[in-house]
């Protein structure tokens, strides 16, 4: 066995190093295996994917840009639970490349955000709901036969996109904040976007984050030339341009398509999508075993940048406990406890609907408190600008501006030790601190390398207090700090850490998002592409164990039962490539598929031990 593995028990592979190539590259004795890209065909009439695919039949087809993602077994036994060769894997898919789903896209002349306008300044319907089509959750049924993964037809494969009816729960449900056209009484909308990160409840539901939908709805209202959004726009960043992809700009006008325009001008007895926004930036529950369920938005867990969710191991006669960060820069950690005890008998979604949503204070001298965001509670009253719980959750940054949270370096996936209760969470990174704006937990000014912190909570999972350290400062050989004090080295050097996870055996499991301006280039260069990493939380000991094609970033991870199958995403490969370039064909990546027909895809990867052992081990 590899010498490398004297040092931690958990890691018992030989570092990779840093790699700018077009290609997966795992350690010796590993073999990776491309599944699901963008484009395969899943359910309904199973339409292959070609490049002029039609809008309807992305819908029937694995969307864009994989990000989290969890394996639910099916049925059968393994040494730990559940079959570890079939199962429905639920795959988020976060955004669109509109340069790569639109064939007829080529060489047509593309406005400064990268989107196809008609002459007339509109967009084409098809294509806007080939988009709309391109995001959201696929579920599919997976199955290991010979060693190999493959798509099974199965009637439980569906996809959920950003048109699919959805429910509103929780105390925003029914509130004035989400009452629309099409939901006049405010507990439905339709669709999910920006889906990043995921998580997975105690009672064995999916739930999907919504991340970045500010930017995807525009609200153009303004008063001689200043912007005069209400605050659950404003602080949020709904465009009071252009939204994201001009999805309200669809040139048949459709009811679903307009609504992503939520200004009061637009607003008429036919159109009024003011509050449109609002049904948007929550958590989203999901049940992958009912095809015909409706997806679940549960308002008691806060509106915000939903980077994921992550639990804390149920306890029976106890309230469950979960995470959720908001990834922007300055912005919070936040946790939900529920009001309701566990019981494995009656766990369900209702558990999520009645409880209380904490923020992080990160003091100091090595201790933490949560600050509940309770109305009528730390000032959340009439007198403040705070009517009701339903609008301290619409409102859920400005109750947290309020109450005095730890502003953090934008804070992506968390992950639970469920041997330990310890919580981790990547903090991707925030050039724009200030050394006057640096504190103990974000200690570095202009951080451009991100860091993780951990923290246990003091006393059982809902105490309102806790204690916490840096586990790792990312970053360079000269500039990074292991729990021993040490530098990072060759063997695992990296930067701007996002996915996180913590495997059943204790490994720590790190992903990479260097964005696509900075990849590759200047500082960031040394790092390669973006890369996957194991870390072992006991010694702080970390080692590269992947690294991924050009453009691209790792997001996502997830294994068997059995901890002998890993699923990881590779998502936007190929997007570092320039207008010029794209225009003329040179594309720079053409992975996974290394046709030049045809464009990169984002597609999950599969990697096993080629001694069928444990991955990681
Ligand atoms: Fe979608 Fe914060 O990454
Ligand atoms: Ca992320
Ligand atoms: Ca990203
Ligand atoms: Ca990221």
């Amino acid at each position: 066995s590899p010498a490398a593995a004297a040092n931690s028990p958990l890691l018992g592979f030989n570092p990779i190093p840093v790699s700018e190539a077009d290609t997966i590259v795992v350690p010796e004795g590993y073999s990776a295996q491309v599944l699901i890209p963008w484009g395969e065909p899943i359910t309904g009439s199973y339409p292959s994917y070609r490049l002029d695919n039609s809008g309807a039949e992305q819908g029937m087809q694995i969307g864009q840009h994989h990000d989290g993602m969890h394996f639910f077994p099916i049925e059968g036994q393994s040494p730990d639970r559940g079959s570890s060769t079939e199962g429905l894997l639920v795959v988020n898919h976060e955004y669109v490349e509109p340069r790569y789903l639109h064939a007829a896209a080529v060489g047509q002349a593309l406005d400064s955000d990268g989107l196809p306008l008609k002459s007339d300044g509109k967009r084409d319907a098809d294509q806007v709901l080939k988009e709309m089509n391109g995001h959201g959750v696929s579920i599919v049924r997976i199955a290991n036969q010979n060693g190999r993964w493959s798509i099974v037809r199965d009637a439980r494969n569906r996809r959920i996109t950003a048109l699919t009816p959805m429910e509103l729960q929780g105390p925003v449900r029914g509130s004035d904040w989400v009452k629309t056209k099409y939901s006049p009484d405010g507990t439905r909308t339709r669709g999910t976007i920006n889906n990043c990160a995921h998580g997975v409840t105690p009672w064995n539901t999916y739930l999907t984050a919504e991340e970045n939908w500010a930017g995807y709805f525009r609200n153009g209202d303004r008063d001689d030339q200043k912007s005069n959004l209400p605050r659950e726009h404003s602080r949020y960043g709904v465009s009071t341009g252009t939204s994201r992809y001009g999805w309200d700009l669809a040139d048949n006008g459709a009811d679903e398509y307009i609504r992503f325009d939520a200004s009061t001008k637009a607003a008429s007895p036919t159109q009024d999508y003011r509050n449109e926004p609002n049904a948007f930036g929550w958590i989203v529950e999901i049940d992958p075993f009912n095809p015909n369920s409706v997806p679940q938005k549960r308002t008691a867990l806060g509106r915000f940048a939903h980077e994921g969710v992550i639990f804390q191991p149920p306890v029976e006669g106890r309230p469950i406990v979960c995470y959720s960060g908001d990834d922007a820069r300055f912005e919070y950690v936040y946790k939900y406890v529920s009001a309701q005890p566990y019981s494995r008998a009656t766990a369900g979604g209702h558990l999520l609907d009645n409880g209380t949503l904490y923020v992080a204070r990160f003091k100091e001298d090595g201790t933490g408190e949560w600050l509940p965001l309770v109305f009528g509670r730390n000032g959340l009253t009439p007198e403040n600008g705070f009517r009701s719980q339903a609008d301290v959750l619409v409102n859920t940054r400005s109750a947290a501006d309020f109450v005095g949270a730890t502003k953090m370096d934008r804070p992506e996936w968390g992950a639970v030790d469920s041997s330990t209760g310890t919580v981790y969470f990547t903090l991707t990174n925030n050039t724009r601190r200030t050394a006057e704006q640096t504190d103990a937990a974000n200690p570095r000014p202009s951080n451009q390398w991100g860091h993780i912190i951990r923290w246990n909570e003091m006393g059982d999972p809902t105490a309102q207090t806790f204690q916490w350290e840096l586990f790792v400062l990312a970053g360079s050989e000269s500039d990074s700090r292991k729990l021993n004090g040490k530098n990072l080295s060759a063997d695992n050097i990296f930067a701007c850490p996002d996915g996180l996870w913590c495997d059943a055996g204790g490994r720590l499991w790190i992903q990479t998002d260097i964005s696509e301006s900075e990849m590759n280039k200047g500082d960031y260069a040394q790092f390669g592409n973006n890369q996957m990493l194991v870390a072992d939380p006991k010694t702080g000991e970390i080692r590269r164990f992947l690294t991924g094609p050009i453009g691209q970033e790792i997001t996502g991870v997830v294994s068997t039962p059995d901890r002998r199958t890993l699923f990881i995403n590779v998502q936007h490969p190929g997007a570092t490539v320039t207008e010029q370039d794209f225009a003329a064909g040179r594309l720079n990546s053409r992975w996974p598929d290394q046709n030049q027909q045809i464009y990169p895809r984002s597609a999950t990867v599969v990697i096993t031990k080629n001694d069928g052992g444990v991955i990681g081990s």
